[in-house]
């Protein structure tokens, strides 16, 4: 059994992309709406969160567990893999790589408040990237509400980018309208590389115990 845990409906985005590769394996999606959301909490808040959700999903026999939410990837991962060494997880991180690959110049990567925080590294890059925290986006798009953009992205030029992260896994939910603002951009997510990484870890654990896919 596969399990894949999220604040709300994001990680929801993962877990279609790995339905279609009929791996032939029973998925359960955590939805944590209790606790969400995630991005605005302190880390140790978010890890006794996961931790627990983890804990949950073993329980009821996950060996694979995909923690389907950027800000629970940053904040627990390595230390959920040192914890649980028997149960394989795959993170989900903005997928920053494929814009520096198609050397886009000006990449905004759009992430909560706790996912920024580990987005230093970025700061290296060859490319103008500017990683933008956005504090209620998850939860307003749980809620079905309506969004005002304008408010949101004040203070940048969404013309300027020609790349646009999205580093969480709800605003994809939000796409068409995204890309009615970042009219110039080509958006990148995560969920597809997810599934990929999931069909491989699975296939290589149903190797190690000897069967076959
Ligand atoms: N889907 C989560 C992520 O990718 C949402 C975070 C939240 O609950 O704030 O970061």
């Amino acid at each position: 059994m596969i399990g894949f845990i999220d604040s709300g409906i994001g990680g929801l985005s993962v877990l279609k992309e790995v339905e279609k590769l009929n791996l032939g394996e029973s998925l359960i999606y955590l939805k944590d709406s209790k606790n969400s959301p995630y991005g605005n909490k302190s880390y140790k808040k978010i890890y006794r969160i996961i931790e627990s959700d983890v804990k949950d999903l073993i329980g009821i026999g996950c060996k694979i567990i995909v923690i389907a939410c950027n800000t629970a990837t940053a904040v627990c991962i390595t230390k959920l893999r040192s914890k649980f060494k028997d149960v394989t997880f795959v993170g989900t991180e903005p997928n920053i790589n494929s814009p520096i690959r198609d050397e886009k110049q000006n990449i905004l990567v759009l992430c909560t408040s706790a996912t920024k925080k580990h987005c230093e590294h970025l700061k290296n890059a060859p490319n103008n990237v500017l990683v933008y925290p956005l504090k209620n986006f998850a939860k307003a798009i749980d809620n079905g509400k309506t969004i005002n953009y304008k408010k949101m992205f004040m203070g940048i030029d969404p013309l300027i980018y020609d790349a646009v992260v999205l580093g969480c896994t709800h605003y994809i939910f939000r796409l068409n309208e995204l890309k009615v603002i970042f009219k110039n951009a080509t958006f990148y997510a995560s969920h597809t590389g997810v599934a990929k990484r999931v069909k491989d870890l699975y296939n290589i654990k149903n190797f190690e115990n000897g069967e076959s896919n």
